[in-house]
């Protein structure tokens, strides 16, 4: 089969190759699955560059989602590959207990898209910040993998959703996803718009993907009893909440590893699943592909996520 495979660490763009290799067989509790769709993640491009907290031994497969068909079976399935990586590839093994069941009528490159940014956006708002219906919510890289699936979650959750972007067209892509007010913070300071626009109460959750100045200036706009949600740091500098901050202004810093549930508490993966399925059902949320490209296109697909110029979901399709 044909499989992307990091050799060494670096630029995915330039560390990846095409191999030929042998398809893998399943182990105990494993399944093999042909790969319809596989959806990039900024992990992808910190995992190559060896910046991510999980490191993989060289060479390996890269692609931490996908939706496959399982081969004997003909079923559709979402989630992750066996044992981290390895989606960007024609096969993949996938641990039984952990591919859950494409929703009816969803097309391969949505269900590719359904499971790591969305469960992480719900295990986030719901279970880390307690969202509740009428609060406001800031979404800070909106316009992105993660950012969109909480954009639609936090309406979907009955919050009124504000949202912050790079540029006029991810403005736009904000908007479209359903926000109420959206923020080009590249050109605006976002602190003083969102405090007149919820009317000097400011943000109740905060949910950060970007971290750095991102974070320092959320500090400043989360509301009394605020939640942070600390989901990544895109913008590269990992920051810090002084104590005394958290203190004088009441307000709690969260701390989000989705996957870590894996080990802590793994029936939460079935039901964010249940309950995702039941919320695409009802139209409340439908993930934004924006590019559907070749197995062949991986390492400039990467590329263009890590050079900010994506917006919503990009996937491969072998
Ligand atoms: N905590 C968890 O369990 C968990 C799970 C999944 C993902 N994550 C994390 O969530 C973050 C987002 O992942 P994603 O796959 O959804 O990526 P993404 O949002 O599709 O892309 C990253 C976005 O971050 C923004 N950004 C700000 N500064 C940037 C910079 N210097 N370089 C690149 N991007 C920058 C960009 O949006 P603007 O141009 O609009 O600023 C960009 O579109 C990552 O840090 C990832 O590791 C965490």
């Amino acid at each position: 089969m044909r499989a992307w495979r990091v050799h060494e660490l670096g630029d995915p763009s330039k560390v990846m190759s095409l191999d030929e290799i042998e398809q893998p067989t399943p182990g105990p509790g494993q399944m093999l699955v042909k790969v319809k769709a596989a959806a990039l993640n900024f992990p992808d491009v910190l995992m190559a560059m060896g910046m991510y907290q999980e490191k993989p031994p060289l060479p390996f497969i890269p692609g931490v989602e996908l939706c496959g068909e399982v081969v004997g079976t003909g079923q559709r399935v979402l989630g992750s590959p066996s044992n981290g990586p390895g989606a960007f590839a024609e096969y993949a093994l996938m641990d039984a207990d952990f591919a859950f069941p494409v929703p009816e009528g969803m097309p391969d490159e949505k269900a590719a898209s359904l499971y790591l940014t969305y469960q992480t956006g719900h295990v986030g708002l719901h279970r880390r910040a307690n969202l509740q219906a009428g609060e406001w919510l800031l979404v800070h890289a909106g316009a992105g993998g993660v950012g969109s699936a909480a954009i639609q979650l936090g309406k979907a959750a009955g919050a009124h959703v504000i949202a912050t972007a790079g540029g006029p067209r991810k403005v736009e892509v904000c908007r479209e996803l359903g926000a109420d007010h959206v923020i080009d913070y590249t050109a605006d300071d976002f602190v003083p718009v969102v405090k007149e626009v919820t009317g000097g109460h400011g943000a109740d959750v905060i949910y950060d993907p970007v971290g750095g100045d991102v974070f320092d200036k959320s500090r400043k706009c989360v509301a009394f009893e605020g939640r942070i949600v600390v989901v990544g740091f895109t913008s590269g500098r990992i920051p810090e909440a002084p104590a005394n901050h958290l203190l004088v202004k009441n307000y709690s810093v969260v701390g989000l590893h989705w996957g870590l549930y894996r080990k802590h508490d793994p029936a939460v993966f079935g039901l964010v699943h249940e309950e995702l399925t039941r919320l695409f059902e009802e139209g409340l949320i439908d993930p934004l592909v924006s590019q559907a490209l070749p197995l062949d296109q991986a390492p400039q697909a990467l590329a263009q996520l890590a050079d900010r110029s994506t917006v919503g979901k990009v996937v491969l399709v072998p």
